[in-house]
């Protein structure tokens, strides 16, 4: 573990607080599955950012002088037979980085000392369940000892408005580890694709789970912790459904398979999504819908890069997609009008009813504001189109170097009257992870091919 790194980011916050700032950090609680199960553990990704611990049970302290205090669970040799070895306060500073170290039971002892004679207390704001009233019952404390000349901070902020920005721009580690995992990913689909078809060419019945078993068995060949979420195998007209999950369904002859997965290594997400003929082979139909997602990709992929704003690339998506839809005949330019009136009424929304990306980091959706903070101010109203709501329009985000955000865009045909029969049944989404840089993005999830002809040709092999 580089803890430098974690020293480092520790320092940025502790810049942000005020001199008389403090700052409270939980990680994340075990989660029950069932009975006596938990699910797997996963830390806090804020928790993690500043400190690189994945133990449980755990609180990080930072003042505005820079100083740094872990709150962890005590060496204990009966419960680390049963749940494995803790680091302990005593060997945390030396590991971490961190000034002090103490036992996470006397969190509630420490807690009114570090906040006392603090003018404002940061901690994260609705994520922690009860994290709220454990303050207030600190401050409290606090408040107890002011006839004795303590002073009580008198404001709380969100400490997620410092660190959702600090986030949104990657450094290098973090560059570095997404690379890496995005890579392991790109591994999965391949392995994905060539077993689908080579099972259906030895005669051998497919569903949708041995798909989901090869991707998960190279992420963790590969050394990846966990699934960034849960993977979505969607054979024939099961991937339109947005937020299908791998199932029992056959993966037939002649049907595409949507795969959307990712892996998460070292805290970080990938998010990946191919489509691909389960037996190798576009049909034309399939042919002609993938090439109008591949294009609108290759649209958003030009229009991301340092300067554009985050809506661009969907924009830039939207317009592809809505003019091939007038030329399939999906949208009926006699119903729908022109392109411009396509785009203006949201006729396409039937059939691509998603936005073209999101932030990606150490959460799948990671955090990160979607407006340009400069310019919150510059409020627009519009109405919608579609639900005839209004809604108040802010100058979307300017995307800089180091930013991360997925790019993908989808087609999602179900079959309803006016729509021609061909293409019924057909989702296909392509998904891609891309870092902006100054002149354009870098995309860190081609190690699997996205061209139809180069599907294809890895499949063949
Ligand atoms: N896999 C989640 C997403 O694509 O947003
Ligand atoms: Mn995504
Ligand atoms: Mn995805």
């Amino acid at each position: 573990m580089n803890a430098s790194v974690y020293a480092q980011r520790r320092a940025r916050l502790a810049s942000q607080l005020g001199r008389d700032g403090i700052a409270i950090i939980p990680t994340a609680p075990q989660q029950p599955r069932n009975r006596d199960s938990d699910f797997l553990y996963r830390h806090d990704s804020y928790f993690y950012y500043l400190s690189g611990f994945t133990e449980p049970n755990a609180w990080l302290v930072i003042t505005g002088d820079g100083r740094s205090t872990l709150f962890c669970a005590p060496k204990d040799l009966e419960r680390e037979i049963w749940d494995g070895i803790r680091l302990g306060p005593e060997a945390a500073p030396a590991a971490l980085g961190v000034d002090a170290a103490l036992t996470v039971n006397e969190l509630d002892t420490q807690l009114p000392r570090l906040l006392e004679n603090k003018s404002t207390v940061w901690f994260p704001f609705a994520i922690h369940a009860g994290l709220e009233a454990r303050v207030a019952g600190w401050l409290h404390s606090v408040r107890a000892r002011v006839r004795f000349g303590v002073l009580c901070p008198e404001q709380q902020h969100d400490l997620c408005s410092i660190l959702d920005e600090m986030r949104l721009i990657k450094d290098a580690h973090e560059q570095d580890i997404m690379r890496r995992a995005a890579r392991i990913s790109a591994g999965g689909h391949l392995r994905a694709m060539r077993l689908s078809a080579r099972m259906l060419r030895e005669g051998r019945e497919v569903r949708e789970f041995h798909l989901d078993a090869e991707l998960m068995h190279e992420f963790r060949l590969q050394g990846s912790q966990a699934q960034a979420y849960g993977s979505i195998v969607a054979a024939g007209d099961n991937a339109c459904v947005l937020h299908y999950r791998a199932d029992t369904a056959p993966v037939r002859d002649g049907q595409l398979v949507l795969i959307d997965a990712g892996c998460e290594l070292d805290g970080y997400a990938s998010d990946i999504t191919r489509t691909f003929p389960a037996n190798g082979r576009f049909s034309g139909p399939q042919r002609a819908l993938y090439d109008l997602v591949l294009a609108s990709q290759d649209a958003a992929v030009a229009a991301t890069r340092a300067g554009a704003r985050f809506t661009d690339p969907h924009e830039a998506t939207v317009k592809v997609l809505a003019q091939g839809m007038l030329d399939l005949g999906l949208l009926d330019a006699g119903k729908v009008g022109s392109l411009d009136d396509v785009i203006a009424n949201r006729s396409y929304f039937q059939f691509y009813m998603h936005r073209t990306g999101h932030w990606l980091g150490m959460d799948v959706h990671d955090c990160g504001s979607y407006v340009e903070p400069s310019e919150v101010g510059a409020t627009s109203a519009r109405r919608d189109p579609l639900s005839g709501e209004t809604i108040v329009n802010r100058p979307s985000r300017i995307l800089r170097p180091g930013m991360v955000l997925t790019i993908e865009p989808g087609i999602y045909v179900r079959a309803a009257p006016g729509v021609p029969e061909a293409f019924h049944g057909i989702g296909i989404r392509i998904e891609d992870d891309a870092i902006v840089t100054d002149t354009g993005c870098e995309l860190i999830s081609r190690d699997v091919p996205v061209r139809a002809d180069e599907i294809e040709a890895v499949m063949r092999a």
